[in-house]
């Protein structure tokens, strides 16, 4: 099934593709041939994925939002800074309320409502992007109390407004072609200071889950690749997205 949106973009989201279910957006996008900005939206996901090997969870159709975006001609030094971007997207299609964990879960309050999953692909000989991004809209806190879910809210929850799926992918589009076009211009440095306004983890206490290791370090800034720069008893270091878990020092936050 096919639904044309009204979405006020140039080329982000131009080709849509509404599918009732799929194992996961971004996975039905891996497979095939599309064009650059292609955007896959699904009303259910039944193998959603989430970081680091994890699942995505579902909710019942019409509460959450699974959008996929593809990119392409991407340059691998991109695929830092890519999550952060849509992070920021995410962020702000959800209003002046809504922060950023780094690299890329956006927060209501102290909960997260949008995970976002970056992918590569390569194909003729082309680095192509695909980004994936769940945003819980309609859930009550019912629902995340009986799934197990304490870190997690929807905009319902938080708000007490309702978000139709479609209308909230169009409003991220919108926020995410203005953003890659600023970026790709510009570069990341334009738009540092809108994500870092917006980051939660600066100059917090981290709990870095690395390889098994944990230390705790304070956050300190943005690296130019899209890293987390972090100091620990005078030394800096970067971590880098996928590297390494990032907690705060009393949970998720
Ligand atoms: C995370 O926070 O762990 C990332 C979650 C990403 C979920 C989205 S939903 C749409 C897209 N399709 C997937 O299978 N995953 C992403």
């Amino acid at each position: 099934m096919e639904k044309e949106p009204v979405l006020h973009t140039k080329w982000c989201g131009k080709h849509w593709i509404h599918l009732d279910e799929v194992t996961s957006t971004n996975d039905y996008l891996k497979q095939g041939d599309f064009p650059d900005g292609t955007a896959v939206i699904a009303d259910r996901q039944t193998a959603g994925k989430g970081r680091q090997g994890k699942t995505w969870s579902e909710a019942p159709v019409g509460q959450a939002m699974y959008l996929s975006v593809l990119f392409h001609s991407m340059k691998i030094s991109d695929m830092g800074l890519l999550p952060l971007l849509c992070g920021l997207a995410a962020a702000r299609s959800l209003g002046a309320a809504a922060r950023i964990k780094w690299p890329n879960d956006v927060l209501l309050g102290e909960k997260k409502v949008c995970g976002i999953l970056c992918e590569s692909k390569i194909q003729k000989g082309s680095v192509s992007a695909i980004c994936g991004i769940g945003i819980n809209l309609n859930q009550t806190e019912v629902f995340f109390a009986q799934n197990n879910l304490p870190h997690a809210t929807s905009l319902l929850a938080f708000s007490g407004q309702r978000r139709t799926a479609q209308a909230a992918a169009i409003q991220l589009l919108e926020e995410l072609e203005p953003i890659l076009e600023q970026y790709r211009q510009e570069g990341f440095s334009s738009l540092a200071s809108s994500y870092c306004g917006r980051c939660v983890t600066l100059g917090r206490q981290v709990r870095v889950i690395r390889a098994q290791q944990e230390i705790t370090a304070q956050a300190i800034s943005i690296a130019p690749d899209g890293g987390l720069v972090c100091r620990k008893a005078g030394e800096t270091f970067v971590i880098r997205a996928g590297e390494a878990s990032v907690r705060g020092l009393y949970g998720y936050l």
